[in-house]
């Protein structure tokens, strides 16, 4: 067994000994496949990661770019402290439709709030209401606009908010100026590079990339936390 058989068996083993049987994350995937809900969701792994950073930084307000089905807003719903809450931001009604299904049926509607429009535009919206700011920020939605979401993220931001944004590495097609990307559209890796250049060029922020090897393939995530003050 090598490549993509290989990653797919060890998280297998992994998951197995380490997550276990999860019916309520099983009918999160199945509803969004029967409702047309493609690619998309982070793996079984990833969901514990966010968990886990959600608990580790004792994050009480949760933002997320980009729902889906609702799987990663699940996950990261999971590592809250009973006073938490997720805010997701999804352009597409129907998936938003989708996900507060399948957020009923996981038992936490009342932590997940799902808003519907360009993101760009919510995350304005969410800074024009001056709330308080994000203690973790999952950046998961089109790629073309992740230097945008970054901008736009930092506003709403404090020093030791936690930054992760998903798809970085794509098999190393990042690496490419004449790849391509059909899954991520026109502009979707000049996108993550814009990303990264950004990302590195912000005095507030430290950030890494993990590499990752799944049954999707070969990707990775940014990791980040705001560090230093940011301009006000
Ligand atoms: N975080 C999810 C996967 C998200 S897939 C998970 O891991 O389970 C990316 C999602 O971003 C899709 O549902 C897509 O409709 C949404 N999206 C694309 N462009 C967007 C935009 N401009 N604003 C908000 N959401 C957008
Ligand atoms: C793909 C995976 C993702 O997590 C995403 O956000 C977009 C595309 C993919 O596998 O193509
Ligand atoms: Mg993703």
């Amino acid at each position: 067994m090598t490549g993509r058989d290989l990653w797919a068996a060890v998280d297998d083993y992994a998951n197995g000994h380490l997550i276990g049987e999860d019916p309520v994350l099983d009918t999160v995937l199945a509803a969004s496949e029967h409702a047309g809900l493609l690619g998309g969701p982070i793996s079984e792994g990833q969901g514990r990661m966010l968990e886990l950073l959600v608990r580790l930084s004792g994050a009480k307000r949760v933002l997320e770019i980009g729902t889906l089905g609702g799987y990663s807003t699940i996950w990261l719903a999971r590592g809250l402290s009973s006073d938490g809450h997720v805010v997701t931001l999804e352009l597409d009604a129907h998936h938003a439709d989708v996900a507060r299904a399948n957020i009923a049926n996981a038992g936490l509607s009342d932590r997940i709030e799902v808003l519907v429009g360009a993101a760009l535009s919510s995350m304005e919206q969410l800074v024009a209401e001056r709330g308080e700011p994000f203690d973790l920020i999952f950046i998961d939605a089109d790629k073309q606009n992740y230097p945008g979401y970054l901008e736009w993220a930092l506003k709403l931001s404090r020093v030791g908010t936690v930054l992760v944004a998903d798809n970085v590495v794509r098999a190393g097609r990042i690496l490419d100026p004449d790849a391509t990307d059909p899954r991520l559209g026109e502009g979707g890796l000049d996108g993550l590079r814009r990303f990264y250049e950004l990302l590195g060029a912000e005095p507030s922020v430290t950030a890494t990339v993990i590499q990752t090897v799944d049954r999707k393939g070969h990707d990775g995530f940014v990791l980040a936390l705001v560090t230093g003050e940011l301009p006000p």
